[in-house]
């Protein structure tokens, strides 16, 4: 008798073993095999998206300049300085996950009728602190190049951010992505940034002075799908981020399964991902 319930335990837990393998194998394709970029130029590896952003919402500038230039567009003065000011605040509301301050519905209605704007993005965006205040000095592949050539400022998870080598917005779409020539730790990206307190009225949250984000300029870098490193830059503070270069090739496996299956496109030779890794 005690032989045959051991039999039958053995007999269930290999069963065991073998559903949970193949239940395994259904749920996703092969990994992709891993090389490391020896072979491959430098040349040919888009150097990645960076993006740096302010934990500032909104520039004391911009808004008391956007405000003065409401309160001008309208004789009757409906709304005060102070109060356009208020109002205008409202909308770092949208960008922060608080989302504490509610905004009026009539000043929405005064900004279409009075600025024609409706776009509250838009809006957003003439607020938020521009690049040229925050970058001092850039330089790519050792030479001192102009801020405003390698950034522009694009909306990221963190609200709107001084972005270089992004073509993942409608305006970028046709950029040629950036690839660095040589190898070595000045032959990158370097920028200096410098950012007025001053200035700061809404702030996302306090703490590091900056956010750093690396990721592929081709995609938007949504914060939850992980593809993107972050790192927090502190003030009076050097960052030196060491990119290194992986290929991912798909597995000549892949092409024994059906597309619907392995739930992409998969054409035959080129569908090679190459892309720097962050050491
Ligand atoms: C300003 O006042 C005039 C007359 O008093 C009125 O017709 C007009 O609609 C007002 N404009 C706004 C934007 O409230
Ligand atoms: C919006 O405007 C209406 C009509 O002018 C007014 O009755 C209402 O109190 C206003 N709402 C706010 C929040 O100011
Ligand atoms: C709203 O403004 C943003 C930022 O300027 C712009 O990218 C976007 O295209 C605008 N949307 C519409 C519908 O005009």
């Amino acid at each position: 008798w005690c032989y045959v319930v051991l039999l039958l335990g053995t007999l269930a837990c290999c069963t065991a073993v073998a559903a949970h393998t193949i239940a395994r194998l259904r749920v996703g394709p092969p990994l992709a095999v891993l090389r490391p970029a020896a072979l491959l130029s430098l040349q040919e590896l888009d150097f990645p998206a960076v993006a740096l952003c302010s934990h500032n919402i909104i520039s004391r500038a911009a808004l008391e300049s956007y405000a003065s230039y409401l309160y001008s567009l309208e004789r009757n003065n409906t709304y005060s300085m102070e109060s356009l000011k208020n109002n205008l605040m409202a909308f770092s509301g949208v960008m922060t996950s608080a989302g504490q301050m509610a905004f009026d519905a009539n000043f929405t209605k005064y900004l279409a009728a009075v600025a024609r704007e409706t776009n509250i993005t838009n809006i957003i965006y003439k607020l938020s602190p521009k690049c040229e205040s925050m970058l001092v000095r850039c330089s790519w592949g050792m030479h001192r190049t102009a801020c405003r050539h390698l950034f522009a400022k694009r909306v990221t998870d963190l609200g709107y951010c001084c972005v270089f080598n992004a073509r993942y917005s409608l305006e970028d779409r046709n950029n040629t992505p950036f690839r660095a020539t040589m190898v070595g730790q000045d032959s990158g990206l370097s920028v200096v940034i410098q950012e007025n307190t001053d200035d700061f009225t809404a702030v996302r949250r306090t703490g590091e002075e900056l956010q750093l984000l690396l990721f592929d300029g081709s995609q938007y870098p949504l914060t939850r799908a992980g593809v993107i490193r972050s790192y927090p830059v502190r003030r009076s503070a050097s960052v030196f981020v060491t990119l290194r270069a992986t290929v991912q090739r798909a597995s000549d496996s892949l092409r024994h399964y059906s597309e619907a299956w392995v739930g992409l496109c998969y054409h035959s030779e080129a569908w090679v991902s190459t892309s720097l890794g962050i050491k």
